[in-house]
């Protein structure tokens, strides 16, 4: 049995595979309720609904100030997860209103001041790995012993999807294809930074559902081990 919660990814890309255009903070995010249709919106709070947990990297903070909780009068909202090895989310975030409990995973290399900030703002915090990047093997054990997360999903950003799949620590891709494009070579792809190849093999897919909703289509897929 693995020592985790069953995971898996949760994205919207455009029609030309991008999740959105590269910004700076406190630049809107032009890829949001607004752009994607009513019923897309409420397939992704039901997918929030079931699970235990949802988990992001720090830039969806950084840039979004995302708040991650079920919309209003829609239930209770899943333990929020953020990814930020340093302890930079700012106390100021969103994240850390009490509106549901968020858990940060740093490094041992947080600055302890910091750490207490956000211990201070009401945050549990799990320590996992050096550096900016945490370990996530630890980490999800620790959501899985601690917090008793047996769903978890991850809702991006493009780094956090290239961890994950790196590390192998998921079970499902949950990809919404929608109908517009963002362009740009510089805009974030659902899994960002480095290719896989030539330092490994690219890593496939089996089709396990696809449902088309509007103009959206939505698929499932599970990893083929390599
Ligand atoms: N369309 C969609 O479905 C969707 C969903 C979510 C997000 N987004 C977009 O995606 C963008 C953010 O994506 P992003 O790729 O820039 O950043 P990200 O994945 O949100 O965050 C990456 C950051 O998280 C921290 N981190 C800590 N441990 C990590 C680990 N083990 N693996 C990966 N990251 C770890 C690091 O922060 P430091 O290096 O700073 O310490 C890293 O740079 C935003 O524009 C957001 O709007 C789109």
């Amino acid at each position: 049995m693995k020592n985790r919660p069953f995971t898996f990814m949760l994205v919207a890309a455009s029609l030309d595979g991008k999740i959105s255009p590269r910004r700076r903070p406190g630049q809107a995010n032009p890829v949001g309720p607004e752009l994607i249709d009513d019923d897309i919106m409420r397939l992704h709070n039901s997918k929030r609904a079931g699970v235990d947990a949802v988990m992001v990297g720090l830039n969806c903070i950084l840039l979004d100030d995302a708040r991650l909780t079920l919309r209003e009068g829609e239930g209770r909202s899943p333990i929020r997860v953020v990814l930020d090895g340093l302890a930079e989310m700012p106390p100021a975030a969103r994240i850390l209103d009490r509106d549901a409990p968020t858990v940060v995973v740093v490094s041992k290399d947080a600055p302890p001041g910091r750490v207490r900030t956000l211990r201070d703002k009401g945050a549990d915090v799990i320590t996992s790995g050096r550096g900016r990047f945490v370990d996530l093997a630890p980490a999800m054990e620790e959501l899985w012993g601690r917090f008793g997360v047996s769903r978890l999903m991850v809702e991006g950003g493009g780094t956090v999807h290239r961890s994950m799949i790196s590390s192998g620590l998921y079970d499902e891709v949950h990809l919404i294809i929608c109908p517009f494009v963002i362009g740009g070579s510089r805009s974030i792809t659902p899994v960002d930074r480095w290719p896989f190849w030539p330092r490994g093999p690219i890593p496939r897919y089996s089709l396990a559902e696809s449902q088309v909703i509007g103009d959206y289509i939505y698929v499932v897929y599970r990893p083929i081990e390599a």
